[in-house]
């Protein structure tokens, strides 16, 4: 029953593809030293089942990608242009704007589609390959590095005028530090976006019921503890939408948050049971479900605190 809570249209989080986890008590650095070994080798993918036959890499591939990332995310982050309800395309045209954990690409194409000067970074070679390649494939220009955010870089003090990062930063070992780096490579009214996980969520209370009860860890795994071994990565870190605002707060003089999630989270059951009882469960309700307990907070912070009170 554990992994039977994923599909194709379900959040990586609960699809049971569990590695190696650290406990609660590792040290940051082996903590960061198991999350760029767990991204190496479990690249970010959209294909959660393992369906395609596609040859990774090719064009069809990230094609293929594309068209399932553009899927899942479509009823809360795209009107005509896959996330334009969280990216702000027009306002990007020759701007320069950062991508933090491009995974394969996706969203960084996005973005010099619109214009934007793209200069992507990610923890891995892996993922830094699969930009680079997606991008040469397509012939769009962008400049890609392995870099892991949590270490600060003069050259991008103050340069950019948007920073993205979806479903990224929650998964590092020191992600406020994270934090504290965006809002100093950012220009003066500069803006933060992206999403990370929720702890308020059907997707979390999943996650207990597996560990706590279900697997009978409840003596042993501590709450976060509990939910970073349900989800994808080697940890992640799920926020209270208040205190994910309060922390970008801390580094902004301006945030907003708010609770989303993919529509599996609205009907947390079983993949065989939900194809039953999902379609008996109004929009509306489901609605209401997902703007309270939706398993992500997607967020904006603007201008960074250096550049003093707006
Ligand atoms: C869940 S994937 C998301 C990828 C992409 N944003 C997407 O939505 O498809 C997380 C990515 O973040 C990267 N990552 C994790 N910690 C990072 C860090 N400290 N600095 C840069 N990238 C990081 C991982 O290597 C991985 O590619």
């Amino acid at each position: 029953m554990a992994d039977d809570y994923g599909d194709e249209s379900g959040p990586a989080m609960i699809t049971g593809r569990h590695g190696d986890k650290r406990r609660d008590d590792d040290p940051l650095d082996q903590v960061q030293a198991g999350n760029r070994l767990w991204w190496e080798s479990t690249p970010m993918s959209y294909d959660w089942r393992g369906e395609t036959e596609l040859v990774p890499l090719s064009l069809e591939w990230y094609e293929e990608q594309d068209r399932r990332s553009a899927e899942v995310h479509r009823h809360f982050a795209t009107d005509r242009v896959p996330f334009d309800r969280l990216i702000p395309y027009e306002a990007l045209r020759d701007k320069e704007v950062l991508e933090i954990g491009t995974g394969s690409g996706f969203h960084a194409e996005l973005l010099a589609r619109a214009g934007a000067r793209v200069t992507g970074i990610d923890l891995t070679e892996s993922a830094t390959e699969r930009t680079s390649k997606r991008f040469e494939l397509k012939g769009l220009p962008g400049s890609f590095e392995r870099w892991d955010a949590e270490q600060d870089r003069a050259e991008f003090e103050g340069r950019f005028a948007f920073v993205w990062s979806w479903g990224v930063v929650h998964h590092s070992a020191r992600t406020a530090r994270i934090v504290r780096n965006i809002a100093r490579w950012t220009t003066e009214d500069g803006a933060f976006a992206g999403m990370v996980y929720h702890r308020d969520s059907t997707a979390a209370l999943v996650a207990l019921v597996r560990d706590w009860l279900i697997r009978g860890n409840l003596l042993e795994h501590s709450l976060d503890e509990a939910l970073w071994r349900g989800t994808d990565g080697y940890t992640a870190r799920f926020y209270p939408a208040d205190q994910w605002r309060d922390l970008l707060l801390g580094f902004f003089s301006d945030a907003s948050v708010r609770v989303t999630g993919h529509e599996t989270d609205a009907v947390p059951l079983p993949r065989g049971l939900r194809r039953k009882v999902a379609p008996r469960v109004s929009a509306g309700l489901k609605a209401r479900i997902l703007a309270r307990a939706g398993g992500f907070v997607t967020f904006r912070a603007d201008r960074p605190l250096w550049a003093g009170p707006a």
